[in-house]
């Protein structure tokens, strides 16, 4: 039987509203958990062709316990899809089902449903409410809490989008038992990224707990769910739409998204790009002297430890600066990158473009 309360809740506090996270295994099996909005209000679980036969119809089946009517949508699964033919197939589906403006969509799945639902109901009717149901631990980490929400451009990752706050986050621990194992790497890179930018004691759980997180075992997952959680509901809190310090949260992002446009979407996880582009976003920050280089080291040597690759394709220096002068922190075509000034401690910064080739000439296979 599973335990359907949570271990743990997280708040987000903005200036306007507050949100919960709450963070446990089999909350998915619970109405009272997951279901939200006014009983008279339809519903439309949003997921994909890969996450639809292990939970959608568990979940479709919970939710009518509570509203009029509930209808799911599968999209094709991948990065490759995160973009406006996929997003139509949302809105094809609220219009030609007749979906009204009380309608709650739930993105059940990665970050790349939470981020097209999320999209799509900033946007449907010029706005409906939205519930993420993340199933990815990237998504429980990260992409399912503070409210950005995207697509891609061909040109660069993310690139159209809007701020749009969940009603609630539901993160259920025990949807990572059927997720992949290089998915649960991948999901460890946004995990890993908290320590350096706003938690040296966090990092240091990480390196002793490593090897429980890859084995998936229950408590540390919890742990490391709950402790990403809060940092990040710490920082948005903060800077909600990102004038400031929220730009910390992607660190190692903008090497990453290089790497993930340079390729074509999907050829490189998401989590991936972000582990190897931290590796780069490190060395940056010792070569600008900020760190010291044996702090670089350890943050390479975890990210190598959660099984993620530490050197990045070989696409030259000049490609990867011209994809990174694509990327929302860029100001006046000057790339700003997130860098270490301290164990624990980021912010954004300019570099020489001799010193960027210098980094990923020594980090590209
Ligand atoms: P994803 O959404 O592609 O999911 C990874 C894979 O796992 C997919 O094939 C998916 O179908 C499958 N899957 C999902 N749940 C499963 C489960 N429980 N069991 C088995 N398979 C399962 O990738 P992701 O890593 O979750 O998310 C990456 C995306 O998130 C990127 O597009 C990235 O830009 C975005 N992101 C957004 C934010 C934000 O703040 N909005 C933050 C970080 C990342
Ligand atoms: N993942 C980056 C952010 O939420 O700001």
């Amino acid at each position: 039987m599973p335990n359907l309360t949570p271990t743990a809740q997280v708040s987000i506090e903005l200036v306007d509203r507050h949100y919960d996270i709450l963070i446990g295994s089999g909350l998915l099996d619970e109405a009272a958990h997951i279901a939200c909005g006014p009983a008279s209000a339809e519903a439309l679980i949003v997921t994909n062709t890969t996450v639809a036969p292990l939970y959608a119809e568990r979940v479709q089946q919970v939710l009518a316990t509570h509203h009029a009517r509930v209808r799911t949508i599968a999209l094709p699964d991948g990065e490759a899809h995160k973009d406006w033919d996929t997003l139509n197939l949302i809105f094809d589906k609220l219009l030609g089902d007749g979906f009204d403006r009380k309608t709650v969509l739930y993105a059940l799945g990665g970050g790349v449903i939470g981020d097209m639902t999320g999209f799509a109901a900033a946007c449907y009717m010029r706005g409906v409410s939205y519930v993420q149901l993340p199933t990815t631990l990237l998504a429980q980490v990260d992409s399912s809490v503070g409210g950005k929400t995207a697509i891609n451009h061909p040109a660069g990752k993310n690139m159209i989008g809007a701020f749009y706050q969940p009603l609630k986050v539901i993160a259920d621990l025990a949807t990572l038992d059927t997720l992949p194992d290089r998915e649960i790497s991948a999901g460890l890179a946004e995990v890993i990224k908290y320590g350096p930018i706003a938690d040296d004691d966090f990092l240091g759980w990480i390196e002793h707990n490593i090897d429980a997180l890859r084995a998936r075992d229950k408590a540390a997952l919890a742990h490391a769910v709950q402790r990403s959680c809060e940092i990040k509901a710490w920082v948005v809190g903060q800077d909600e739409r990102e004038s400031g310090l929220r730009a910390i949260l992607n660190f190692g992002h903008t090497f990453g998204h290089a790497i993930e446009a340079g390729l074509g979407y999907g050829a490189w996880l998401h989590g991936e790009a972000v582990g190897c582009g931290m590796v780069m976003a490190a060395d940056l920050s010792a070569r600008c002297g900020l760190i010291d280089t044996a702090y670089a080291a350890r943050i390479a040597a975890v990210i190598e430890r959660a099984g993620l690759p530490v050197r990045g394709p070989r696409l030259g220096a000049a490609r990867y600066l011209e994809l990174m002068r694509i990327d929302k922190k860029s100001e006046s075509g000057q790339i700003r990158f997130v860098l270490l000034d301290a164990p624990g401690k980021a912010s954004l910064h300019r570099a020489d473009d001799a010193l960027v080739a210098e980094v990923i000439d020594a980090h590209t296979a």
